[in-house]
C-alpha cells in the first residue's frame, strides 16, 4: 500500500511527480504530498486525493525545481490527515523522506530519539525513520547514503523509501525491503516509482531493487547499488520494460474497472499464448513440464491466497480434485501463516496473487518454504516479490490491473488454473481423453465466447437500475459456481458498499433464508448441467418468500426464466468453463450499480490495490 515517486534530473519535476502519483493512486489514496527542491525545499501535503494536493499549488514559484519526491498514502499509523501525510521531514528540516511499508520497532526507536530531544508532529513510523537517519548522519558526521544504511540496519519491518537531503540536492537515496521499488534510467536523469507506471512514458530502462538493496542516485556520480546485509557494491541489472503506456491509460472508458472488464477476452488470449495453441496441440506450460515429477508424486496441493485470489484458489480446488484426484486444501494466507500447519514432504503449495506483493501471502510462502514445501507461484505482476520467492511458477499475463477491484486478473487466474488442471490431469492419466478434448476445444475459443457475454452489457446495465437502493444482496451458487457466488458478492460490496454475502445455494435453508423478503435481491447462478435441478428447487424456495431473483442462466433456459425477476443468459458450455463466463455479468452488475450510485469505482473507500501490510 502507498505509492512513492521521485525524480532527479534536468526537467521540471512538478508535473512528473503529480502525474506519477496519479498513476500510483491505486496503491492508496487517502492523502498525498510532494517535496520539490529549488534552492530551498517546498513541501505540500493534503488529505484526500492527488487532485486535492494539486489545488494547493496555486503559486507558480512553488512548482519550480528538478528534483523531488512524492507519496500517495494508505494509512497504517495514524488517521489520514495532512500531518500524517508524507513526505516527512527531520527536525532540522534538511532531510525529507517518503515511505511505503511499516517500521515495526518504531516505538523503541522513537523513545530513544525523544530522550535525545527530537520532537514529533505526526503519529507515523515514517517520521521516526527520517529522524533516525538525521540523528545518525549528524552524530557520525557521515553522508546521507551511509546514514540511511546504518538506520536501516536498526529497523525491523518493511520499506520502500526515497530520501532527500537539502544539503546535498544532487542526490536521492532509495532502499527496499518487502515493498516494491523501481528506478527508471533516463539520459542524465532518474525516476523512482513503486512500479514503473510513473516513468513509462519517459524511459523503459528500469532497475527493480531487490530486498535489502539500496541505490544512491547522484546526478554527478550516477547510480550506486549496495547490498545492505553484506555491505557490498552490486552491479545493477537494467531491464528493458515491455509495458505499454496505453496499458495504464483508460483508453476511452469511464473507469479502469470497466476497461479491464472489457479487456478480458484479450487478457485470456495473453494468458493462453504459447500454452494453448489450438484444440489439437498439447497444452504447454513449461514450469509444469519441468517439474511434473513433483505433481506426479504430490500427496496434497495447498492453495494459499487472499481476497479474490482466494476465490480463484477455491475454484481450483474443484478443478484439481476433479481432474487430478489429488487432495486439495485452500487456505487464507493470513490464517495459514499464524497456524502451525502440517506440511509434509511431497506437498505442493500454490500461492495465487495478482500483485505478487500481498504481505500475508508472502509470509505464508516463507513459512511453507521453511517447512520444506515445493512452492509453485501464480502471479500477474512480472518480477514481483512472490514470483521471486517461489521455486517456480507461471504468470497470468493479464496485463496491468489498475482498478482496485480485481476483474481481469481473476478471470486469467481461473482460466490458467483450469488449463493447469487439464495439463496435469492429462499427464497423470486422471482425465478421460474425450472430456479433455471437449474442454480444450471450448477453452481455445473462450475469448470469442467472452465477447458474446460482454455484448449483453446494456441489458445488465438496465437490470442494475432496479437495485440502486438495495441494502443487502445474497449470491448463491453450487459446485463450480459457488466460488463465483463468493466473488460476485465481494465485487459488489467493495465497490458499491452494499452488504452482500455469497453462499453455497443449499446452505441457504440453514440460516440465510431468514433474511429473505421482498426487499432482498438474490443473484442465483443457475447454469445448465451440474446441479441445475437442485438450484431450481432453491429458486422456488426463494420465490415462495418473495425474494427478487436475478438469475444467471444458460442460453435457452426455460425453467428458471419463468421464476426469475431478471434473467441474464450466458452461452452454453462445459460445466468446467461455465464459472469463467458466469463471473462476467456479476462484474458488470457490480460496476453499473456502484457507478450509478456515484461511488468511486476505481478507488473504493478504505481499500488499496496491493496489500503490503498484515
Ligand atoms: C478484490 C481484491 C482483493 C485482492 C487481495 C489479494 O477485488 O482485489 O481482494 O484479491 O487483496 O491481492 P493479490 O491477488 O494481489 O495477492
Amino acid at each position: 500500500m502507498c505509492g512513492i515517486v521521485g525524480y532527479i534530473g534536468n526537467k521540471p519535476v512538478y508535473d512528473i511527480l503529480i502525474n506519477g502519483l496519479k498513476k500510483l493512486e491505486y496503491r492508496g489514496y487517502d492523502s498525498a504530498g510532494i517535496m520539490l527542491y529549488d534552492k530551498t525545499s517546498v513541501i505540500k501535503k493534503s488529505k484526500g486525493k492527488v487532485a486535492d494536493l494539486e489545488s494547493l499549488f496555486t503559486n507558480k514559484e512553488d512548482k519550480k525545481g528538478s528534483v523531488g519526491i512524492g507519496h500517495t498514502r494508505w494509512a497504517t499509523h495514524g488517521p489520514p490527515n495532512q500531518i500524517n501525510s508524507h513526505p516527512h521531514v527531520s527536525n532540522s528540516g534538511e532531510i525529507s523522506l517518503v515511505h511505503n511499508g511499516i517500521i515495526e520497532n518504531y516505538h523503541s526507536i522513537k523513545s530513544v530519539l525523544l530522550k535525545k530531544g527530537y520532537v514529533f508532529e505526526s503519529d507515523t513510523d515514517s517520521e521516526v525513520l527520517v529522524n533516525l537517519i538525521e540523528d545518525i548522519k549528524k552524530s557520525k558526521k557521515i553522508k546521507l547514503g551511509k546514514a540511511v544504511y546504518y538506520a536501516l540496519k536498526q529497523v525491523v519491518g518493511a520499506y520502500a523509501i526515497a530520501v532527500f537531503d537539502s544539503t546535498n540536492p544532487n542526490e536521492i537515496v532509495t532502499a527496499k525491503l518487502g515493498s516494491p521499488l523501481a528506478i527508471g534510467i533516463g539520459k542524465s536523469e532518474y525516476y523512482i516509482g513503486s512500479d514503473p507506471s510513473p516513468f513509462l512514458e519517459f524511459t523503459k530502462r528500469c532497475i527493480y531493487l531487490n530486498d535489502h538493496e539500496m541505490a544512491i542516485i547522484n546526478l554527478k556520480k550516477g547510480l550506486t547499488l549496495r547490498e545492505i546485509k553484506e555491505d557490498s557494491i552490486l552491479d545493477p541489472f537494467i531491464e528493458e520494460l515491455e509495458h505499454d503506456i496505453e496499458e495504464v491509460e483508460k483508453g476511452g472508458y469511464d473507469h479502469f474497472m470497466l476497461k479491464e472488464i472489457f479487456e478480458q477476452p484479450q487478457s485470456i488470449k495473453d494468458t493462453f499464448r504459447g500454452r494453448l495453441i489450438s484444440a489439437s496441440t498439447p497444452i504447454k506450460i513449461s514450469s509444469i513440464e519441468k517439474h511434473f515429477d513433483k505433481f506426479k508424486s504430490a500427496k496434497r496441493i495447498i492453495f494459499i491466497s487472499c481476497g479474490t485470489s482466494w476465490h480463484a484458489g477455491l475454484l481450483a480446488e474443484y478443478y484439481f480434485e476433479e481432474l487430478l484426484r489429488i487432495p486439495v486444501e485452500v487456505e487464507y494466507a493470513s490464517e495459514f501463516r499464524y497456524r502451525n500447519p502440517i506440511i509434509n514432504k511431497g506437498d505442493i503449495v500454490i500461492p495465487i496473487s495478482q500483485s505478487g506483493e500481498t504481505a500475508d501471502t508472502l509470509a505464508a510462502i516463507k513459512m511453507a518454504k521453511e517447512k520444506g514445501a515445493f512452492l509453485y507461484g501464480i502471479c500477474n505482476v512480472v518480477g514481483s516479490t512472490i514470483a521471486r520467492e517461489t521455486h517456480t511458477g507461471v504468470y497470468t499475463h493479464a496485463g496491468s490491473e489498475i482498478g482496485v477491484a480485481s476483474t481481469k486478473a481473476f478471470s486469467c487466474q481461473i482460466s490458467l488454473l483450469l488449463l493447469m488442471a487439464l495439463d496435469i490431469g492429462k499427464r497423470l492419466g486422471t482425465i478421460e481423453e474425450s472430456r479433455y478434448k471437449r474442454v480444450i476445444k471450448e477453452l481455445a475459443i473462450i475469448p470469442q465466447i467472452l465477447e458474446k457475454v460482454l455484448s449483453k452489457s446494456k441489458h445488465i446495465e438496465n437490470v442494475s437500475e432496479n437495485f440502486l437502493d438495495a441494502a443487502n444482496f445474497l449470491y448463491l451458487g453450487r459446485g463450480y459456481q459457488f466460488p463465483i457466488a463468493l466473488e460476485g458478492a465481494l465485487k459488489l460490496k467493495e465497490i458499491s458498499y452494499i452488504h452482500a454475502e455469497g453462499y453455497p445455494a443449499a446452505e441457504m435453508k440453514h440460516g440465510p433464508i431468514a433474511l429473505i423478503d421482498e426487499s432482498m435481491p438474490i443473484v442465483v447462478i443457475a447454469t445448465k448441467k451440474g446441479h441445475y435441478h437442485k438450484i431450481v428447487s432453491n429458486v422456488l424456495e426463494i420465490k415462495a418468500r418473495g425474494g427478487q431473483i436475478i438469475a444467471i442462466v444458460s442460453e435457452g433456459d426455460t425453467e428458471i426464466k419463468k421464476l426469475a425477476d431478471h434473467v441474464i443468459e450466458i452461452p452454453n458450455c462445459d460445466e468446467l468453463i461455465a464459472p469463467i463466463l458466469a463471473n462476467i455479468p456479476l462484474q458488470l452488475l457490480s460496476y453499473y450499480i456502484a457507478n450509478k450510485k456515484g461511488c468511486n469505482v476505481d478507488q473504493p473507500r478504505n481499500l488499496a490495490k496491493s496489500v503490503t501490510v498484515e
